[in-house]
């Protein structure tokens, strides 16, 4: 299904071949991780085999979709002209330092492959290293690269890559790609990613279109996107759309409440009944399995790969939601159990490997973790919902009501199938702030204060988990959340509890 890579250094432009061939070798032997998943709840027997093409598929299959990124969004031609390597890792692209070529990595840490000319993007993308991005990638007569087809695959969203590689940039005013090259973590949510602020790139938007995707990153932070949204503003994603005025149906949604949510992990999930924060996913409406119903809808309706998605339950102006994308192939029902079989092999992070090089001191309180695990089974309640191995009763009690989420947005579920909420499974919780579906539980740097207005004491100017689930527990603890009234020492227990799992 990979393609094998087209070698770098001969579609480079004559001017770096030398200084690409004539680089030392940079030997990446200080990547992380290495070790083989251990899954912590139980496994259903996974196929290696399944679980191989899975990855494959996570990683590199678009299903097509360069029929909606190249032909309609043209995304390629933005590329090409305006995304040097730089400017697509300040809206959070990473690179996978393992398809590089050591004379590569050379030659952009001494400075003689520049950064900032999009002909080396293209030359990134031809190699495979952007991690959920492909491209089809031709040189002219004049050596010149032309981006001739350009998709998106699920890592794009679900990976990111570690940050123990220190790759200082000769030259550079002191860039340093640390963060940005790395090895694939798949199933890390790419916090880092502004989605919104790449595709307000298309010159195929209209321009409330474009101010709307564009707003996120401000209005958010980088890390959010809206599954929901092309249901609403994509005729290519809603048939019932057709003939409707675009800006006229994007405002309806605004008003409404739409608005982006964080990308979650895609770890952590193995034997779970259902599938993303409102539970739509379960085997009863995609035979294939929980994740596979969000694979498949995400597949179609926002990546828009080959295949067909409906269900009854999504209904726009009174009419269900049926997609069909499949322009003559269905590259999206046969790989569905693969690609479920990958992500339930992703076990969930734990804070002793990688907490160092997220910046999350991994020195936890061993008399703290006690305590708060005793708050959370006891008096805080926790587990009356976040129970069992995975810390969420959703195969035991199902989904649970509007009112169970402490969460400030009260809108997303209601463009929902069930407009219910699963409760979140919190193992590797630490990776991943800011939490809940609408990231607001997150602590404000500029204020001091949590979303919520309160305040965290001690924990301020810790680590950024450490503070945002300092404001998670603040949401419970508050009178129009769960009204615990917990001392503020209970509450630092709680935290490094969860810091924990
Ligand atoms: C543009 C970003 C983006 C892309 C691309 C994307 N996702 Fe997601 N994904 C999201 C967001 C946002 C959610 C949260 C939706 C929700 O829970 O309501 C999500 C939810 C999920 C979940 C649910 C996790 C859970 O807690 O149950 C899984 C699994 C997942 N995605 C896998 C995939 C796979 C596999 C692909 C490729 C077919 C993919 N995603 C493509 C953004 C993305
Ligand atoms: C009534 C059921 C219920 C109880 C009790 C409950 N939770 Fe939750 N929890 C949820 C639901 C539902 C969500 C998802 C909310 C959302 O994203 O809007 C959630 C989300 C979370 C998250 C965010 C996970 C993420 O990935 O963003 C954390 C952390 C958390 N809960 C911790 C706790 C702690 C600590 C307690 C006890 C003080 C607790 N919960 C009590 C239902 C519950």
């Amino acid at each position: 299904m990979r393609k094998p890579p087209i070698r770098f250094w001969l579609s480079l432009p004559s001017r770096h071949l030398a200084a690409a061939l004539a680089g030392s070798t940079l030997v990446l032997s200080a990547c992380g991780g290495g070790s083989q998943p251990v899954s912590q709840v139980p496994q259903v027997p996974l196929d290696p085999q399944l679980v191989a093409d899975g990855q494959e598929i996570f990683r590199y299959d678009t299903f097509g979709d360069e029929t909606f990124w190249t032909d309609l969004l043209k995304m390629n031609e933005v590329i090409a002209s305006a995304v040097d390597p730089l400017t697509a890792a300040s809206v959070g692209l990473k690179i996978d330092a393992e398809a590089l070529p050591d004379e590569v990595v050379a030659g952009v840490l001494d400075g003689s492959i520049p950064l900032d000319d999009p002909q080396t993007t293209l030359a990134l993308l031809s190699l495979d290293a952007v991690v959920g991005a492909r491209g089809e990638v031709s040189t002219d007569a004049d050596g010149i690269m032309h981006l001739d087809r350009f998709g998106i695959t699920c890592a794009l969203c679900h990976s990111t890559v570690s940050r123990d590689l220190d790759l200082p940039v000769a030259g550079s005013g002191g860039v340093n790609l640390r963060g940005i090259v790395g090895k694939r973590l798949d199933g890390w949510p790419n916090r880092d990613l502004q989605p919104g602020t790449i595709i307000s790139l298309s010159p195929a938007l209209t321009d409330d279109q474009s101010a709307e995707y564009a707003s996120w990153a401000a209005d958010f932070g980088a890390g959010f996107y809206d599954p929901r949204i092309n249901v609403w503003t994509d005729p290519g994603s809603n048939p019932a759309l057709a003939g409707t005025d675009v800006d006229a149906n994007l405002a309806a949604y605004k008003a409404k409440g739409g608005n982006p949510v964080v990308i979650p992990p895609a770890f952590g999930l193995v034997g779970l009944d259902k599938a993303i924060f409102t539970g739509d996913g379960d085997t009863a409406h995609e035979p294939a399995g929980p994740v596979s119903y969000w694979n498949r809808y995400v597949g179609v309706v926002q990546m828009h790969g080959h295949g067909t998605f409906s269900d009854e339950r999504l209904t726009i102006n009174g009419q269900p939601l049926s997609v069909d994308h499949r322009e003559g192939d269905d590259r999206i029902t046969g790989i569905l159990p693969a690609l479920e079989a990958y992500q339930w092999s992703l076990p969930a992070p734990s804070l002793e490997e990688h907490g160092a090089t997220w910046n999350v001191s991994a020195s936890l309180d061993a008399a703290a973790v006690a305590r708060g695990k005793t708050l959370f089974n006891g008096q805080a309640n926790c587990a009356s919902c976040h129970s069992g191995d995975a810390l969420t009763d959703v195969n035991t009690a199902g989904l649970h009501p509007a009112s169970a989420s402490v969460a400030l947005d009260r809108d997303y579920i209601n463009f929902s199938a069930t407009r219910q909420w699963r409760v979140t499974p919190l193992r590797g919780i630490w990776q991943h702030p800011p939490y809940f579906h609408d990231g607001s539980g997150a602590f404000d740097k500029d204020t001091g204060l949590c979303m919520d207005g309160s305040g965290i004491g001690a924990l301020a100017g810790t680590d950024r988990a450490t503070e945002d689930l300092a404001c998670v527990v603040n949401r419970y603890n508050a009178a129009d959340g769960h009204d615990l009234q917990l001392t503020g020492a209970q509450r630092a227990d709680l935290v490094q509890y969860l810091k924990s799992l």
